[in-house]
């Protein structure tokens, strides 16, 4: 099969483009991925209030994520148990109850039916504790709510496994923690999930030429070249991180991303050891993805000609609609004690380049569409096998950096495929259900 020859190639460093678009291995992702693995559904601050709900997706599911009446965050399937309507009528809200609209069960905000139409005629006798809504494992980790289908899967903390380290150094830099500005965006791309997870993971090499155009105008501050310079990281269970983090530059001209004296004042920076310290303080942008299709990123950019160099952190969910498409789900967030204004011009920045209108959004969205659209094509399916060999045998800079004193394992510089190849291999062992 497919993943078999994949298994086999991606030893070389080599993938069948049919991946990328293929109706079968799509069912198959959904059976044995996205039913079992941790996702990304929002943040707390979405649902500050008891009964506040938002409507989210794992895989194909929605799910409602709420707060119920005594503050505890739930995440349960939109689907009444009678015969599988949607219960929940709007994209958010706040609601106690919640009334299927084609016979009238009521569920509580927990979940729980508390009743029906005529139910001494109707259902007399049910026991209404058996048929609540389908509830979804939860977790959170600095107020990002994850969501997991499967009983078996570990607790959240244990899957994040190394990528925890690098969550907690971005998102605990403040103890007053983390909002999101504005709704989470959402548009529809014409791509497989994974060439998006893929590009999230470590593709710091397209930054070169597809983006050449946004350094040209001026988006970011910072050189492309030294910016190719950082550590790549595998950080466990398919997870990947990438920081640009410059060794050879002495001068490092925007420290902490270029925050605000004033922000980074109320940074915990005597948290960090020294390595993570440096990280906050000298590197450029850090970005990865949680396996399988939860990606964070941020980054330093202007918005607009003439206007300063803001940091923005954005939250991504690669929503799977198919073999060939994907929904991006695009949250800003930012430090919840930092001034209205700041928190403004943050939002400005990322829209600018990372969102439906950003210019290194526009960028990425054609070549990861192409992809797609290539893998689907009869020749190209059962011919073209894709070359992700950077990084490996000597070829391309990227080495291993054994001085890495940080979790997960580290290369430096950015001028490898190792990460793409890591999540990879979890991708390829997890549908072939091999945990070796
Ligand atoms: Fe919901 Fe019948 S389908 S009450
Ligand atoms: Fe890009």
């Amino acid at each position: 099969s497919l993943l078999r020859e994949m298994r086999e190639s991606l030893k070389e460093g080599i993938i069948p483009v049919g991946i990328f678009n293929d109706r079968e291995l799509y069912e198959l992702e959904m059976e044995k991925i996205f039913t079992k693995k941790w996702i990304y559904v929002g943040h707390e601050s979405e649902i500050p209030s008891a009964g506040d709900y938002v409507l989210r997706y794992i895989g194909e599911d929605p799910f409602i994520v709420n707060r119920d009446e005594s503050g505890e965050i739930r995440v349960m399937l939109d689907a009444c148990v009678h015969r599988g309507v949607r219960v929940c009528r709007a994209e958010k809200g706040n609601a106690s109850h919640f009334r299927c609209p084609y016979h009238g069960f009521i569920y509580k905000n927990n979940g729980n039916l508390i009743g029906m139409p005529a139910q001494q005629h109707a259902y007399n006798g049910l026991n209404k504790k058996d048929w609540g809504l389908l509830a979804a494992r939860c977790d959170t980790i600095h107020g990002l709510i994850f969501a997991c289908l499967d009983k078996e899967t570990p607790p959240l903390e244990e899957y994040l496994a190394d990528s925890k380290y690098y969550l907690d150094l971005l998102f605990g830099l403040q103890d007053e923690g983390l909002e999101v500005i504005g709704e989470p965006q959402r548009w529809i791309v014409n791509a497989n999930w994974k060439v998006a997870a893929e590009n999230f993971s470590g593709d710091a090499y397209h930054l070169i030429f597809l983006h050449h155009s946004a350094y040209e105008v001026g988006s970011s501050p910072f050189s492309m070249l030294a910016n190719m310079n950082g550590e790549q990281i595998l950080a466990g269970n398919g997870h990947c991180v990438d920081i640009s983090l410059d060794k050879t530059e002495q001068v490092i001209e925007m420290p902490y991303w270029n925050f605000p004296q004033e922000i980074v004042d109320t940074f915990r920076l005597d948290r960090l050891e020294p390595k993570g310290l440096e990280i906050v303080r000298d590197s450029k942008e850090m970005l990865g993805n949680i396996f399988p299709n939860s990606s964070f990123l941020l980054m330093t950019v202007t918005p607009e000609r003439d206007l300063p160099p803001v940091p923005f952190i954005s939250m991504r969910q690669w929503r799977p609609k198919g073999p060939d498409q994907i929904e991006i789900w695009n949250w800003f967030l930012m430090f919840k004690n930092t001034p209205q204004e700041f928190k403004e011009a943050s939002y400005r920045a990322g829209s600018a380049t990372f969102s439906l209108a950003g210019i290194f959004e526009m960028d990425d969205s054609m070549t990861w569409e192409t992809i797609t659209q290539t893998a689907g094509n009869r020749f190209a399916k059962n011919h073209l096998k894709l070359n992700f060999q950077m990084g490996m045998n000597g070829m391309g800079k990227a080495k291993r950096d054994e001085e890495w004193p940080l979790p997960g394992i580290a290369y430096y510089p950015r001028y490898g495929e190792g990460n793409q190849r890591y999540f990879y291999e979890s991708y390829v062992n997890t549908m072939l259900d091999d945990e070796e």
